[in-house]
């Protein structure tokens, strides 16, 4: 009778494994495995690691990575799309020890109707760090890391593959259509890969990671360690942020630059000649998420014209790109924008990086509460004689 109990619950237990949904075939249908937490820590929490790791630490909470679950706009679409929410948690906290209800399978091979069940291994405090430290660190009980010879109060091994793009475009590489209008277009992996970059073998984190030699754990020697603020479009989470979060700005560039070629008056109109390159960016400029975009602003004599580069969707009925006028890596363009007024006057040129359309802010309530877009670029008075 003991045998066959047992032989019953193993066959449940392979049954629940087996019965994980896999509709399409993506992985983040799925969430990453349950991790036990490595021996000699209490927790897998970000703030226990940031014991030791401490500037990692506050630089990792300052990062787009510590803010996917509490990011308004995630939590304004969650709400006017709960049934597909078990989808989108799959990335933004993505460990099973993550999610308070896992989805096993789907009813009527639908993504909206999730069959959900409580996870007995949920710890909610993990859930509110979002992409953590051991959803890009732990595995089996080991921490992986960059080095060969660290003296660790954790299990620790060197894993190579954290040095490529793979600890990456498992996020950042996602297409699916699921409906007609719940579509995934993250496309940064590819971008990457048919670019320049790859073949040079710098990857993801060359750039979103910049290097600088320092302890990297309390007692620890100075090593060559990466920053991890995972700095992208720049564009803050809240409205007020503070001196030293500025300040670490600085350390990573825009990708855009913008030159002005010529500006000049003729036949009682001024006409400016732009050149806009992609120099940094190792992908599309902008990538990822289809609503970002970046808008140059050119001022002169009280007139502003301004040069959108970015994607542009419609959401329903059915999803589809209508244009695309985003830089490729290296990719240079020449923009020629016109002034009515022939007057000398002060060029003026901003660019700023965009997250949403004020339109879609609106729609989410999201306007005066979340910063729609940021400031990246000021060039200096230039004038028209
Ligand atoms: C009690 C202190 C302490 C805690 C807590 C701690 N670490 Fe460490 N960790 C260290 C020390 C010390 C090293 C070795 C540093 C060295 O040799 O430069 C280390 C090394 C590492 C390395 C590099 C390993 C390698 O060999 O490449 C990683 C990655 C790491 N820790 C991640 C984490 C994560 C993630 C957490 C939380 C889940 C964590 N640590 C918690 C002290 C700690
Ligand atoms: C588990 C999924 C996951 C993994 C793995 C992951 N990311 Fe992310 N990443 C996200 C999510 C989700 C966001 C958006 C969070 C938000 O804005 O609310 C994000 C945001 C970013 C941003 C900021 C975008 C911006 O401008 O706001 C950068 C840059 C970035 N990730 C780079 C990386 C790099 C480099 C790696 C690999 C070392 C990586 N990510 C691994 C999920 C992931
Ligand atoms: C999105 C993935 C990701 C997240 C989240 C993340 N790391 Fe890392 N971490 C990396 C990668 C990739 C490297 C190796 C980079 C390299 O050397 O090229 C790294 C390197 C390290 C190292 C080795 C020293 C160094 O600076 O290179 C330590 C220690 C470390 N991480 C600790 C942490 C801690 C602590 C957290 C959370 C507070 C954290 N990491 C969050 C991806 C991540
Ligand atoms: C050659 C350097 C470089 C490489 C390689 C690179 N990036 Fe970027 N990435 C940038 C720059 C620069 C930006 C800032 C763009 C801007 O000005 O907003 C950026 C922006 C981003 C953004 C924010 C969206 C945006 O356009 O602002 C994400 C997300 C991102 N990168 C992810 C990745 C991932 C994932 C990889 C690897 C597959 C990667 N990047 C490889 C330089 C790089
Ligand atoms: C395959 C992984 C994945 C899934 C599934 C996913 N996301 Fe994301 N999400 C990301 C990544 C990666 C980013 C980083 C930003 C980028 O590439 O532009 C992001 C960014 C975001 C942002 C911030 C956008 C911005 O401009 O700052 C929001 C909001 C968001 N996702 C909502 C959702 C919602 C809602 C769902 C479910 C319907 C979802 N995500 C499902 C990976 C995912």
């Amino acid at each position: 009778m003991k045998i066959r109990v047992s032989l019953a619950l193993l066959l449940i237990a392979a049954a629940a494994a087996l019965a994980k949904v896999n509709i399409l075939g993506y992985w983040w249908e799925n969430p990453l495995p349950y991790q036990q937490t490595p021996a000699g820590l209490a927790s897998l929490s970000a703030r226990q690691c940031g014991a030791c790791h401490q500037e990692i630490y506050r630089e990792w909470q300052a990062s787009a990575h510590a803010h996917a679950l509490n990011d308004l706009q995630f939590q304004a679409e969650m709400q006017k799309s709960p049934e597909v929410g078990w989808l989108c948690l799959n990335c933004h906290t993505p460990l099973e020890n993550q999610i308070e209800r896992i989805a096993l399978s789907v009813r009527n091979q639908s993504t909206h109707q999730p069959v959900l069940t409580a996870n007995p291994h949920f710890d909610s405090a993990l859930h509110d760090e979002a992409v953590t430290c051991a959803v890009c660190h732990v595995r089996g009980g080991v921490i992986f890391g960059p080095y060969e010879n660290s003296k660790a109060p954790h299990p620790v091994r060197q894993d190579r593959r954290l040095l490529t793009a793979d600890v990456c475009t498992m996020c950042h590489q996602a297409t699916a259509a699921y409906t007609d209008t719940l579509v995934c277009t993250f496309d940064t992996g590819k971008e990457w890969r048919n670019g320049p970059y790859a073949a040079r073998g710098q990857s993801c984190s060359s750039c979103h990671m910049p290097g600088i030699d320092r302890i990297v754990a309390t007692g620890g020697p100075v090593r060559h360690s990466r920053r991890h603020f995972f700095f992208g479009s720049k564009i803050p989470k809240e409205t007020r942020q503070n001196a030293s979060e500025m300040a670490d700005y600085a350390l990573f560039r825009p990708g855009l630059t913008v030159k002005i070629a010529s500006a000049r008056r003729s036949g009682g109109q001024t006409l400016v000649i732009l050149k806009l390159k992609n120099a940094l960016a190792g992908h599309m400029l902008p990538t990822g998420d289809p609503e970002r975009f970046i808008r140059v602003d050119v001022a002169l004599g009280g007139a502003t014209r301004s040069l959108r580069i970015g994607q542009k969707w419609e959401w329903w009925p059915k999803a589809k790109k209508l244009a695309d006028n985003r830089l490729k890596p290296l990719e240079e363009r020449t923009e020629t924008v016109e002034f009515p007024s022939g007057q000398p006057g002060t060029l003026r040129i901003s660019v700023y990086n965009g997250r949403l359309t004020e339109q879609n802010a609106r729609y989410h309530h999201l306007v005066g509460r979340y910063p729609l877009e940021t400031k990246v670029i000021e060039l200096a008075p230039y004038h028209v004689n």
